[in-house]
């Protein structure tokens, strides 16, 4: 079986890219060991601190966040990195290539029930006249993604990982090696199953509760075909669900909280997962344009999200075209 490294030189990535991904999956093993030991260590529960975004952070949100910053501020390849656990960006070598901007820990709500979490990553070329780093560099639209990816902190811990030529998965063995174990996955083109948090349903606009009624309406209604619901509340998981057996992803925009675009974070979740979906043949919006061409204004940004197997999400816009 080949090792990252191996698979990664044979596909003539960068040995700078290469380095940058390997110390990101050493950030990545040592948060997977904290989450193995888990309540032995008296590392689950809240953190009782509230982040930028005006979340209660777990103690392992913070954790897994010092993990990651402090393994990245000692690359000599990284001018700086945006968390959703840091207010403003964190700067690392003046002289670095490469910005990185990631979630340290997805699905956290999830972490106290010991079900699948996540870190997400987003690696971009630092601006060619940017001196220092500032939060305005980060400010680049999802298709100059050079890679992104996620670590799914699952029964197995697994790598996903795009540089741009299609999507690859690594499984990382007890020797503390990931090896290449799927190659080139595809998303199936179509799909009978959904996900999207049914609590909110009251809150949504009219296309995405017509589109949902007719999946609930299952062969008797205008699909013609039975549906399965999933929500497991980690978008790692629900990607690397739609990324094994197809499947849409919906966390819409909704009147909860009027002014904000959606719940979930451009740079750190929507732009990573969009190009992991996108390279896997699937397709990502925010119902109004492709979620990888926003141009984004701060690095907080939110934005809504429907991702998953291609003529899914087309079917998802034509119910948003019709309403228009
Ligand atoms: P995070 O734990 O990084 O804040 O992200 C949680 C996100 C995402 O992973 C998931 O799809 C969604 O929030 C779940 O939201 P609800 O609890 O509203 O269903
Ligand atoms: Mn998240
Ligand atoms: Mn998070």
């Amino acid at each position: 079986m080949l090792r990252l490294t191996q698979f990664l030189k044979q596909k003539e990535t960068s040995n700078d890219l290469i380095e940058l991904i390997n110390l990101l999956m050493s950030a990545c093993k040592e948060v997977d060991s904290k989450l193995q030991n888990g309540d032995l260590e008296g590392i689950l529960g809240s953190a009782e601190l509230e982040n930028v975004q005006g979340e209660v952070q777990k103690k392992l949100d913070v954790i897994a966040n010092d993990i990651v910053k402090l393994t990245l501020q000692q690359s000599k390849l990284v001018r700086g990195m945006a968390s959703e656990e840091e207010d403003h960006s964190v700067a690392a070598n003046p002289e670095g290539k490469y910005l990185v901007t990631f979630d340290p820990l997805d699905g956290s709500s999830n972490i106290d029930v010991n079900v699948s979490v996540g870190t997400i990553f987003s690696i971009l070329r630092a601006p060619e006249d940017l001196v220092g780093c500032n939060d305005e560099a980060f400010l680049q639209a999802g298709n100059t993604q050079v890679a992104a990816g996620y670590v799914l902190y699952g029964p197995s811990c697994l790598l996903v990982l795009t540089t741009g030529e299609g999507v690859n998965i690594f499984t990382l063995g007890h020797n503390g090696e990931f090896y290449l174990t799927r190659e080139n996955v595809r998303i199936p083109d179509t799909t009978q199953e959904f996900a999207i948090n049914m609590s909110n349903q009251r809150f949504w606009e009219q296309p995405i509760r017509d589109y949902v009624d007719d999946l609930l309406l299952g062969e008797e209604g205008p699909r013609g075909k039975r549906y399965n619901m999933r929500w497991v509340a980690s978008m790692v998981a629900e990607v690397h669900r739609i990324l094994t057996r197809g499947g849409v992803f919906m966390y819409p925009w909704d009147s909860r909280e009027p002014h904000k675009p959606g719940k979930l974070r451009l740079m750190y979740e929507g732009n990573p997962m969009s190009m992991l979906v996108e390279q896997a043949g699937g397709r990502s919006t925010n119902t109004k344009i492709e979620i990888m061409n926003v141009d984004p204004e701060s690095i907080h940004e939110r934005t809504a999200v429907i991702l998953g197997s291609r003529e899914e999400v087309d079917t998802v816009m034509d119910y948003h075209q019709k309403a228009r």
